[in-house]
Order: structure tokens, then sequence, then C-alpha cells
């Protein structure tokens, strides 16, 4: 295998205590890094008062990181402006919130010219250079302008937006030509797959190939639809041991009797949170005596705390579960559990496991692996059942789950109630459906996959001008 850069906003480099700590994305990268020993690239999460292009390098448990640190200006303008200001809420179809101002757009231009610039001097002739998410868009140009002809992928854990809402970002077009540097562009689903086509075909007048490919001003890249996975066999061998049972033990002493509904996401607007409330308040006037028979526990660790979207969201999710557990609760019964904080992936496993009903039900999402983890975690003989949003990119994959509307409240107060009174049966059923999809296109099929897609760009490549002269 050729030696893997990985390149992302954020770097999560593996601890001492193993995959405790570390996402399932962050396990897979870190073992194909591993095995290249490749390099990991991005923003170390720290500022310092003047950019200096020093680069950090660190080994933990065999993977190496490279992290640059920002300035306040480059904070402010990239990551809070116009990374999370403007393109995460445009991509989330939230146009309505999302802010165009000229100083993050130069703020974005000048970090990914800085990343580009500290990160040239690391990649040698036979690198793979594979390049994540919305921050970092224009970072295969900016590395071509310095002469690096390695093979070099993008992947967008987001939504890609329709066409109507794109054109509302002053210079789309610039952004988007941006990723006909790369080899390879992939996606979650192939609905944003399918709009980004769009896009190419309508906007730019690129020519689509039948095998996927797209030409453009002379240029020729793949696109392709690659839904992100989970290590399902290892989250699955993980909840059945020692720590996670415990967990899940003190989880069901905790519910004394009552069905677990849980909810584990980012503090964030396009996750449905609010929705998801009112849905169950819904559901508890709808169900009047299912009170005290239930409860929802919402785990919402707060993100991106200085942009001003996410005060407002948690300043309104603080108030709705104060309003619903104010209206409902008993002296014996509180009918939210709302947590702010975070939990190891052993402690979520258990948690997962203890939980009758797990609601994903985001109002857009790339993927969510919430959903696949819940899966992941189940007890094969008495699963519980997944309420999954028809906006998530996983929904493509994961149909036998309980899919709804997360905008209606009915919608959602209907699922819940036949969430708790599916017969063991049905949920066996889905729940063996569920967990082959999640077990068949896992993260390991999603790394490969990709790779391989990017591999075969050149060996196209090659082929092509090989074949040129006799033609
Ligand atoms: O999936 C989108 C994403 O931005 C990831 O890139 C990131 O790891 C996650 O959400 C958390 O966001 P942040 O890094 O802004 O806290």
């Amino acid at each position: 295998m050729n030696r893997l850069i990985v390149v992302s906003n954020r770097v999560q480099p593996p601890t001492s205590n193993g995959a405790a700590n570390q996402g399932g994305l962050a396990v897979a990268l870190s073992a194909a890094l591993r095995k290249s020993h490749g390099i990991w690239f991005g923003w170390s999460g720290m500022e310092t008062e003047t950019y200096n292009g020093e680069v950090n390098f660190q080994t933990s448990e065999g993977v190496t990181t490279a992290t640059v640190d920002l300035e306040p200006q480059d904070v402010d303008e990239y990551y809070n402006g116009y990374a999370n200001r403007t393109l995460w809420p445009l991509f989330h179809e939230r146009v309505d919130i999302a802010e165009f101002q000229r100083d993050f757009e130069g703020g974005y231009e000048r970090v990914n010219q800085r990343f580009s610039e500290a990160l040239s001097h690391l990649i040698e002739t036979d690198d793979l250079i594979w390049i994540h998410d919305y921050h970092l868009i224009p970072l295969g140009r900016s590395l071509r302008g310095q002469g690096v002809t390695n093979p070099m992928g993008f992947f967008l854990h987001t939504p890609w937006p329709p066409t109507r809402l794109l054109l509302s970002l002053p210079h789309h077009r610039e952004l988007v030509e941006s990723l006909f540097a790369y080899d390879v562009v992939g996606f979650q689903t192939q609905e944003w797959l399918d709009s980004f086509l769009h896009y190419a075909q309508h906007q730019l007048g690129a020519n689509i190939g039948e095998n996927g490919t797209i030409s453009h001003k002379g240029k020729t890249i793949s696109a392709i639809s690659c839904p992100i996975g989970i290590d399902a066999a290892a989250f699955r061998k993980i909840a059945t041991e020692g720590p996670v049972l415990r967990k899940y033990a003190s989880m069901m002493r905790s519910a004394e009797g009552r069905s677990i509904m849980l909810g584990v996401d980012r503090l964030d607007y396009s996750k449905g949170l609010q929705e998801r409330f009112w849905g169950y308040e819904k559901f508890l006037k709808d169900h009047p005596h299912m009170e005290d028979q239930v409860f929802l526990l919402q785990i919402a660790p707060p993100s991106r705390e200085d942009v001003k979207s996410y005060q407002e969201i948690r300043n309104q999710l603080d108030s709705l579960s104060g309003r619903i557990n104010g209206e409902f609760a008993s002296a014996e019964w509180v009918p939210i559990r709302y947590v702010n904080k975070g939990y190891s992936r052993n402690e979520l496993a258990g948690i997962y496991r203890a939980a009758r009903v797990c609601l994903v039900t985001p109002l857009r999402d790339g993927m969510n692996l919430v959903a696949k983890e819940y899966i992941a975690a189940q007890n094969e003989e008495d699963p519980g059942v997944l309420i999954l949003s028809h906006f998530a990119g996983a929904a493509e994959q994961l149909k036998s789950a309980l899919l709804v509307n997360p905008h209606s409240a009915e919608d959602l107060s209907d699922a819940i109630a036949r969430a708790l009174t599916i017969d063991r049966e049905e949920r066996v059923a889905r729940w063996r459906e569920l967990y082959e999809s999640i077990q068949r296109e896992d993260v390991n099929w999603w790394l490969d996959r990709f790779i391989a897609a990017l591999t075969r760009s050149r060996e196209d490549e090659a082929g092509v001008s090989e074949e040129a002269p006799s033609a």
C-alpha cells in the first residue's frame, strides 16, 4: 500500500487507552495510517498569536500526526466563519441562517493556502493524499498550484446541497471548480452525488461520462457515492464485554423498568432536536397511559459554542426540555433526561444496548453513525428499534428502520408508539437486515472502496495515455 496522507480539519490521534475514546472513523483511519506508515495532517485545535507555519509532529500508538496552530483571526474567519456560519448551514439546507461575508471567504482561502504550504513539504512521490470535508474543499487546488502531482481524493462528510440553494453562495462556481483539482470526489449518498452532478452539468456545462467520470475544462475526475460505515464487528464485540455490560446494567437499574428512548447528537440545529422534543411531547399527550413507563434520554454535547446559531439552539433546547418536564413530570418521574456532555465509546455502547428505542431524526445529515452504532450494540435476541429520519444519509441504506419525517410531530409520535409495541419477532427481523447491511458496508469497506477508486483513477489515466499514440 502506498503511504497515505490524510488531511482533515480536526486530527484525532489514538491515545494509550486504545479505541475507548476515539470515534469509529478515527479508529479506521488510524489503522490505515499505521499500515501505510502514513501521516494525519490538520489543525491542532490550538491558537497562536501569529501564524508561524510550524508543523508539530507526534507519534502515538503507531500513528504520526502533523498539526499546525492557527491564529485567532483564522479561527474566526475560517472555522467559525466560512466553515460553520456559511458552508455548514448552506450544505444542511439552512440558507436562512447562512452568513455570507467576504472576510470569512478570505479567511477560508488563506487557511487552505497555509495548510497547503505546510503540507506540501511533507509529501513524497508515491503518496496518496486524501482530504476530508467542507473545511478543505480548495486545498487540492492550492496543492496543485504548488506542483503536487500525486493522486488526490476528496471526501465530503456532509450533504451536498441542491443546485438552487448552492447558487446563493457568492463565488459558488469557483468553489465547485476547485473540486476538479482532485482525481476522485466522494459523497455519502447517491442523492448528494446526484446534486453535485446536477450542478456540474447545468452550471458548469461539464460532460458526465457513463462510468461516473466528469469532464470540465480539460480535466476529468471521478465522482462516487461511498457511504461511510462503522467497524460493526468491533463495536458489536465491545458491546458484550465487561465495561459495556456494566454500563448497560447501571442504565437498566436507573430506568427502573421503564423503556429508555435514546437520542445521541452533537448539539447542532441540523439534528432536529427541537422537533424531536415536540414529537415526544405529542406522544405524551396522545398516549397519557404511557406516562411513567418511558423516558427520553437525550445526550447532546455542546459544539461550536462561539457561533451564535449554536448558542441559540442550546438556549431553545434548555427552555423546551424544561417546559416539557415541568408540564409532564411527577414527583417520581421525569420525561426527559437532557444531558449536555459526551460519553466514551464504551459507555455509549452500554447506553445504546439498554435503549429500547433510538431516535435519529436529523433534519439533514451527511450520514449519521449513531444509527449504525445503535444497531451494532443491540442484543440480537431482544433488539431495540431504530427510528430514523428520511433526511439522514443513513436512510438510503437502513431501510428496515422505522423511517419518519422529522418535521412532523404527529409522524414522530406515531413512530414512537409503534416502536414501543413492535413484537420481538419483528424487532429481530428488522435488526437482522439492518445489521447485515452495516456489517457488509462497514468502515473498512468504505476505506478500501475510496482508496481503490483513487488508485484506479491513475491507472485509468495511464491506460488512456498509453493507448493514445496507437489510436
Ligand atoms: O461531519 C461533520 C463534522 O464537521 C466533522 O468533520 C467533525 O468531526 C464533526 O462534524 C464535529 O464538528 P467540529 O469539528 O466542528 O466539532
